[in-house]
């Protein structure tokens, strides 16, 4: 008989995410292992509990997921997660990154815009794309090909995440953008198609006056959901729908495909015992949706 599905849930809150163990359940797992307020000093004796325990045709049985609401010290338990398998010895267990919903928001972002324009010719625009979400949005389009400026009120972080990108692709057309004044939106906006808005909660970061400055705006997609929004004139619920010849989505509206590739990483998580799941990997399931 086949051993239960085992799903380790690592979360650097000192509260493990309901959400993700919910998801976890629906995506097929058969037992979540919660742990809370993990430390990376932790992380060793966790991963040894997962990979000395089933043989090796098991161990793709095993597999965890690291979340959190705080991504930088959720990335810190993935590097000690990945530094304490032994692949060597065929004993590892797969991994998906998913701290905050990172991944799977900036995925299903990509997705829905690839829906409605060529993402390899595309003039984008991302901002707030020095958080979590917006970092992983201008990666995933940088490997698409398009020419993408990533926006920020500072023009050194925009420049640091920037290189941060060029780092894993080295053909991204990438440019930094400040879009602290009325002015540098202005600028940041000239010649855009595709916009991303992947700034704070409750933080508008293209109002309705500034939409002048972009004639050439194709499809807007806006990640905060909580009012007020981040694209003025696109509504939370907005799913693909076109006002005044835009193709806007809200966040809502890019929830389902969200939960839908999130449910998708967790399966994948099942099949084999040497995924290491972070944007790119689970940009890839988002094909299907
Ligand atoms: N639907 C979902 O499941 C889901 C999941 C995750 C996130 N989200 C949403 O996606 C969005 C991005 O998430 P995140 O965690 O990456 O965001 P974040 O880290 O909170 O903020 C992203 C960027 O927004 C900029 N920013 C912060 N306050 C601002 C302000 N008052 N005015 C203008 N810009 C401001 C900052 O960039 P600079 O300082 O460099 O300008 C910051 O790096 C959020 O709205 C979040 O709620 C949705």
């Amino acid at each position: 008989m086949d051993k239960r599905k085992i799903l380790i849930q690592l979360d650097s809150d000192p509260q493990p995410s309901v959400f993700d163990r919910v998801v976890a359940i629906d995506a097929g797992a058969d037992e979540v292992f919660s742990y809370g307020g993990v430390k990376p000093e932790q992380v060793q004796a966790l991963v040894h509990g997962a990979i000395f325990t089933r043989g090796p045709d098991d161990l793709k049985r095993t597999a965890f997921f690291v979340g959190g609401s705080d991504v930088a010290a959720s990335e810190k338990l993935l590097a000690e997660l990945t530094k304490h398998m032994l692949p060597q010895f065929g004993l590892r267990v797969s991994v998906l990154f998913d701290a905050n919903g990172a991944n799977t928001t900036a995925a299903a972002a990509v997705r829905v815009a690839s829906k409605h324009i060529d993402l390899s010719t595309a003039k984008c625009l991302v901002l707030g794309g020095t958080g979590p979400v917006g970092q992983r949005v201008a990666l995933l389009l940088a490997r698409q090909g398009g020419e993408v400026r990533v926006g920020s009120r500072q023009q050194n972080r925009a420049a640091a995440v920037c290189d941060s990108i060029r780092a894993k692709v080295a053909s991204a057309k990438l440019e930094p953008a400040t879009n602290g004044s009325s002015a540098e939106l202005q600028a940041a906006l000239t010649g855009r198609t595709l916009i991303f808005a992947a700034g704070a909660a409750g933080a508008v970061l293209f109002p309705r006056s500034a939409r002048s400055a972009c004639p050439s705006l194709k499809v807007a997609i806006d990640l905060n959901a909580v009012p007020p929004l981040g694209i003025e004139g696109v509504e939370a619920g907005d799913k693909g729908k076109e006002r005044d010849g835009i193709i806007g989505y809200g966040a809502l509206g890019v929830g389902g495909t969200k939960m839908k590739i999130h449910k998708a990483a967790v399966a994948r998580l099942f099949e084999t015992n040497d995924h290491v799941m972070d944007a790119e990997e689970v940009y890839s399931l988002a094909a299907a949706f």
